[in-house]
């Protein structure tokens, strides 16, 4: 397994440009099944989650085409399987966003379940129970969801217990060929959500209130072609924002939309970075200064992201004071945490809040990425530590950042990646 080397202590500056965002290609790709006619989407980032979606789709029956740019042509007006496989879906859960689509296009999905992974159990029961209302006919038999539906699913109001993306996206895709209107009530507001609802719209949906907590689609005949380009990863670009803060260098950010990003950029604010930003940019510049401690508590947009919760972190454990952090969305999002203690980091974890006294320098260490976000925690760790950090297993990293080492490099960091000899 590849491995990446960092040399840290290196104020970080330059401009780096951000790819389309991974959240949004993943279920818009899915989305693509729902039409027989070709679709185009630009804009994709080219990371392992979205060559595994491809493939998946592939396994299908649906043609895809990519250019040279990774712009993606979707068909799937050929596809005659609805399986998604537990050696596929183990690899990434957000294949379970197959399952609205194949449902409301085909009346038929045959999908595994996803299973936990090192954040959480991450149930889909919200997903399920919704498509029942549905009038889907659902059976969870040897790890698999097996689905039907007699005829088109039926319109319906839709609450959601829980505020959940994907379960959101899963139950907006079944509607949009459905009979009539469904509601969905105490929806995910995610801008991921909303690109989404763009996209669907483009093909000749009928979906109003993306973005909001009540999204409404009037079920149509059929969807037609077109073609979309996916919004930028503000997960992503708040990584490189960090990148920056933690190194106390300065960096502008490219291709990225900042109105996405208003709970970190006020977090970056009172971190003691000086920030400004365009329409399609962002500069963050510490003017040296060592980061202020900050205290963050997760939860749904738009409030702070908990995809930016381990990046954060990283920063508390250089910043001067104390600073708490509570992650509220997912029961195990401090896997991190550990490996940032093994390079010095004071963090004391008192349920799902994780207490961090700031202190000078880290130290560089061999550590272990176990899932993505954690990933880049230890990262941006490295980048700021005195000495050589080790990022072991950045198969996870692969999944969510495209090039990170060749665009921390653009900014002036000393990183590498160590193919692994087996
Ligand atoms: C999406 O995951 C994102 N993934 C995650 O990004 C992100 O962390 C998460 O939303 C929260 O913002 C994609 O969009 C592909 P949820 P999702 O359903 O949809 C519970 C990354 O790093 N829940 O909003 O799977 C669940 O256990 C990834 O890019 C149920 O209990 O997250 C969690 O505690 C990680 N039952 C909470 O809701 C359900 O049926 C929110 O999960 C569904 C969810």
């Amino acid at each position: 397994m590849d491995k990446l080397i960092i040399h840290g202590n290196i104020p970080l500056q330059g401009e780096v440009r951000i790819s389309g965002a991974k959240n949004a290609a993943l279920p818009i790709i899915a989305a693509s099944l729902l039409s027989p006619a070709p679709v185009r989407i630009c804009n994709i980032p080219h990371l392992h989650d979205v060559t595994t979606i491809i493939s998946l789709l592939g396994q299908m029956g649906a043609s895809l085409t990519l250019d040279e740019r990774f712009n993606i042509e979707v068909n799937a007006s050929n596809v005659n399987c609805f399986h998604a496989p537990y050696e596929l879906v183990r690899t990434m859960r957000a294949s379970i966003l197959v399952l609205g689509p194949l449902l409301g296009r085909f009346g038929e999905a045959d999908v595994s379940l996803p299973g936990g992974c090192a954040i959480g159990t991450r149930p889909v029961d919200q997903h399920l129970k919704a498509l029942q209302a549905m009038g889907a006919d659902i059976q969870v038999e040897n790890g698999y969801i097996k689905a039907k539906t007699k005829g088109r699913l039926q319109g319906t109001t839709i609450v959601m217990d829980i505020v959940t993306v994907t379960g959101t996206e899963n139950i907006m895709m079944a509607a949009v060929l459905a009979e009539g209107q469904t509601a969905i009530l105490n929806a995910a507001r995610e801008p991921e959500v909303e690109d989404l609802a763009n996209f669907l719209n483009t093909l000749g949906a009928k979906i109003t209130g993306a973005g909001t907590s009540t999204i409404v689609i009037d079920g149509v005949k059929e969807l037609g072609s077109g073609t979309y380009h996916v919004l930028p990863d503000r997960i992503e670009t708040g990584t490189y924002l960090t990148a920056a803060a933690i190194t106390r260098g300065r960096v502008k950010i490219k291709d990225t939309r900042p109105d996405i990003l208003d709970s970190v950029l006020l977090k970056f604010e009172e971190a003691g970075a000086h920030i400004s930003t365009g329409t399609d940019w962002i500069t963050l510049d510490m003017k040296g200064n060592r980061p202020r401690a900050i205290n963050i508590s997760t939860a749904p947009y738009p409030a702070f992201p908990t995809d930016m919760q381990a990046q954060m972190m990283a920063l508390n454990t250089v910043a001067e004071g104390t600073g708490m952090i509570t992650e509220t969305v997912f029961e195990n999002r401090f896997m991190h945490v550990q490996e940032l203690q093994r390079m010095g980091a004071q963090i004391l974890l008192k349920g799902n809040t994780a207490i961090c006294t700031g202190i000078d320098k880290l130290l560089g260490a061999p550590t272990m990425a176990t899932d993505l976000r954690a990933s880049a925690s230890l990262v941006l760790a490295g980048l700021a530590a005195e000495g050589e950090t080790s990022v072991h297993r950045i198969y996870h990293i692969d999944r969510g950042y495209e090039r990170i080492e060749e665009k921390l490099s653009q900014l002036g960091a000393r990183i590498q990646r160590i193919p692994s000899k087996d």
